[in-house]
């Protein structure tokens, strides 16, 4: 049985605590897109760790954590982040034997970074709002067909060669459009060997080792990053990250069958939030300014990779029907709910209003996504209730039941994890993917 968890919305929401979660009962735990531009925040006994690139199930002992070839992958970034994981020493066995990197995954470069806050900058009011790790610019090389991969890193004559017309490329972009200085071959290079040669104990044919564990029935969980409204193809284009963020993504970024994905868990906060700028209907940030600054003192809604305040907004079902859909969900995690306890009354949107019309579906233009204004149903909230002595959903209060119910039938999928606070034994499994048949 294999497990995917990807967001539903547009990221952070809580992903970190369910791959930890359901680690438990995996023996691999695969990036499959994205890079160090996620940030799970993972609580445990009351110890709070960050990762951006390492798969959150690393703080189980026992398991292998994978970065496949469909991973932008900063060598810098990863090796503070095994640095970081040995210091608070969080793990059981050497890191090379626990980590393992896929050979054909891109390389995040100094120049990525670089011309990823250029383009930002000089993007002005029209910016995405990245969270400016390369990773825009590291897709575009590796699209180009002039991507530097890891084995790359380990082979001279290859990486001189990339490197050399990558720069020179990348050196008319900077002296004559951004008048910025230009890139010097020779010390990056160095660079690149010397962080190739840490690397070797850590690289591997993921994609090989995936059909073993997939012949051998090893539980694995593909761990998505960033949300279904992030996706290159699905999301709000064009603010949108450059992967695919949805369940498809595990195909193409780790070379597997569809079948080796069983069950499609999307995660999703009791509200919404988004980091960076695009289309966001049912955003409160003006409309219910008092409750937006609610929400994000309650929630604690701060980006866990750059810190900036994240957008509040309610929860938006015809946005997760729309994420049920191309995802293929199974079951929904719902996440955060604890942060509405004590709401009088809570929004749910059920459709959008666009100039004279209803509709019932996510439109694809981004002028018509900027234009939508939510209908809204509003339903009772549930008090306070005390989290630790609940065992199944039934003994939840009514109204929160009414709120996971609504969603359901909306939706069409059932919520399988309620997570009630940051800690693992905060939460409530209403069924265990895993053992699903
Ligand atoms: P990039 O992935 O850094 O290129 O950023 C593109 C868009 O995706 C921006 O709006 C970012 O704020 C957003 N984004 C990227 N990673 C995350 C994430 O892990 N959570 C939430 N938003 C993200």
């Amino acid at each position: 049985m294999n497990v995917a968890v990807v967001g539903a919305q547009w990221g952070d929401e809580g992903k970190g605590k369910v791959v930890d979660i359901y680690s438990a009962s995996a023996k691999y735990i695969v990036r499959f897109q994205g890079g160090n531009n996620a940030g799970h925040t993972l609580v445990v006994n009351g110890k709070k760790t960050v990762l951006h690139l390492i798969p959150s199930g690393i703080l189980h002992p026992g398991k292998i954590c994978l970065i496949a070839n469909g991973v932008v992958f900063d060598p810098k970034v990863f090796f503070e982040e095994v640095e970081q994981l040995e210091t608070a020493g969080a793990l059981t066995a050497p890191a090379h034997e626990v980590i393992r990197v896929s050979e054909r995954a891109h390389v995040i470069l100094p120049f990525h970074r670089l011309l990823d806050r250029l383009r930002e900058e000089h993007a002005a009011k029209d910016k995405i709002g990245t969270t400016v790790r390369g990773i825009g610019p590291a897709y575009e090389d590796k699209v180009a067909r002039r991507g530097i991969q890891v084995i790359d890193l380990m082979h001279e004559d290859v990486l001189f060669k990339k490197l050399k017309s990558a720069i020179e490329e990348k050196n008319i972009l900077l002296k004559h459009y951004f008048r910025e200085p230009e890139i010097e071959i020779a010390p990056l290079f160095e660079e690149c060997k010397r962080l190739g040669e840490k690397l070797k104990p850590f690289v591997t044919d993921v994609r090989g080792l995936l059909i073993k564990a997939l012949a051998a029935k090893q539980p694995i969980l593909f761990e998505g990053a960033q949300g279904t409204l992030l996706d290159v193809d699905h999301g709000t284009y064009p603010f949108v990250t450059s992967s695919s963020t949805i369940a498809g993504g595990i195909m193409t970024g780790c070379g597997v069958g569809a079948q080796a994905v069983s069950q499609v868990i999307g995660i999703t906060k009791a509200y919404t939030t988004r980091v960076g700028t695009g289309p966001f209907p049912t955003e409160i940030e003006e409309t219910e300014p008092d409750t937006a600054q609610l929400i994000r003192k309650i929630g604690t809604e701060f980006g866990a990779t750059t810190g900036r305040p994240r957008r509040i907004g309610w929860l938006d079902l015809v946005a997760l029907k729309y994420a049920a859909e191309v995802n293929g969900l199974t079951g929904i995690a719902l996440t955060k709910a604890d942060v509405l306890n004590d709401f009088k009354e809570l929004k749910l949107c059920t459709a959008y209003r666009l100039g004279a019309s209803t509709l019932h579906e996510l439109p694809s233009s981004i002028s018509d996504l900027e234009a939508l204004c939510p209908y809204y149903e509003t339903i009772p909230g549930w008090g306070h209730y005390d989290a630790a002595k609940i065992k199944s959903l039934r003994e939840l209060p009514a109204e929160l039941q009414n709120f996971i119910t609504r969603i359901e039938k909306f939706v069409g999928v059932p919520v399988v994890l309620l997570s009630t606070g940051p800690g693992r034994e905060e939460t409530l499994i209403v069924k265990d993917p895993f053992s699903e048949v």
